[in-house]
């Protein structure tokens, strides 16, 4: 902290070096002249909770929460948003009046990046197949239910997952498996690790109809093996990054108490994941 002035944020994580938060955020600071820091904040895999209340010590306003700790982050919060609690995860905690509070704004940056990258596409329109049955997969069908979804299908390699998964959730959640989870859907979205653990994600696009809307919610590299063969398939496509931006946007209003201004955050980040 070479200018310890202004507000304070961060993301937490283990590791959280790949971050791209830092970037995004900084770069919105510096162009609309807030005197403030975000900063990366690496934390042992034990090590969450005495991170967190050593930032507050410190004066730190709020904190970016990314993996593995996002559940840990709501069960160490004193107070929760409803979303927060349906996604059983925080991805942002804030500390006014010396309380932690949870709240995820992940969902909003799904639907941030679907109406920026696929504006056509509509969450009541049609199901949606969700692939994965973790924590990102449970944070989506949240999201998309909320949004009106009328049935959300989650797909895992592991079966059964997805069956404790659509139970856990009920409503318009359901486990599905085979080609036929893909027939008749406006969105299949990517919520695996399988790209970031280097894995190859086995999905029959070829059975979503036309005009079926293919994201991924990782975004290393920005245009993944998975959106590459829908964009083969001639599917349009919703990158994670537009997701990642998404989810900042709410959370540097939540540090900052203004909006992030216009600046043009996806390039920098494009450009920093090149130079990787
Ligand atoms: P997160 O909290 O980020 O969602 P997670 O809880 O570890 O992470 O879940 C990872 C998900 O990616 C799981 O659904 C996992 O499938 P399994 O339940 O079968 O393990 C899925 N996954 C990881 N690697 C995969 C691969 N190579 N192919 C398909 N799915 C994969």
């Amino acid at each position: 902290v070479s200018d310890p002035h202004g507000i304070w944020a961060g993301v937490i994580g283990h590791p959280v070096k790949h971050s791209l938060s830092p970037l995004i955020h900084g770069a919105w600071l510096k162009a609309a002249g807030i005197e403030g820091l975000y900063a990366p904040i690496e934390a042992s895999p034990d090590g969450f909770e005495a991170m967190v209340r050593a930032k507050i010590a410190e004066g730190y306003a709020g904190l970016n929460v990314t993996v593995p700790f996002k559940t840990q982050a709501l069960e160490l919060a004193e107070t929760a948003t409803f979303r927060a609690l349906d996604a059983g995860a925080a991805n942002l905690l804030t500390f006014r009046g010396g309380r932690i509070h949870a709240d995820n704004t992940d969902g909003v940056g799904l639907l941030a990046a679907f109406a920026e990258q696929a504006p056509q596409w509509q969450a009541h329109a049609a199901p949606v197949t969700i692939l994965g049955a973790g924590g990102a997969a449970r944070g989506a069908a949240v999201a998309l239910e909320d949004a009106g979804c009328p049935q959300i299908r989650i797909v895992n390699r592991t079966a059964e997952k997805a069956e404790v998964l659509a139970q856990a959730l009920g409503g318009a959640v359901v486990a599905m498996t085979g080609r036929e989870a893909f027939e008749g859907v406006g969105a299949v979205i990517n919520a695996t690790s399988a790209g970031l653990l280097g894995g190859e994600l086995e999905a029959p696009l070829d059975a979503t109809p036309e005009g079926c809307v293919v994201m991924d919610m990782t975004y290393v590299p920005v245009l993944t093996a998975f959106l590459a063969h829908a964009e083969g398939l001639g599917r349009p496509v919703v990158d994670g990054l537009s997701m990642l931006i998404g989810q900042a946007k709410p959370s540097f209003q939540a540090f900052f108490g203004q909006p992030p201004p216009d600046t043009d955050v996806r390039s920098l980040a494009i450009a920093e994941l090149a130079r990787r």
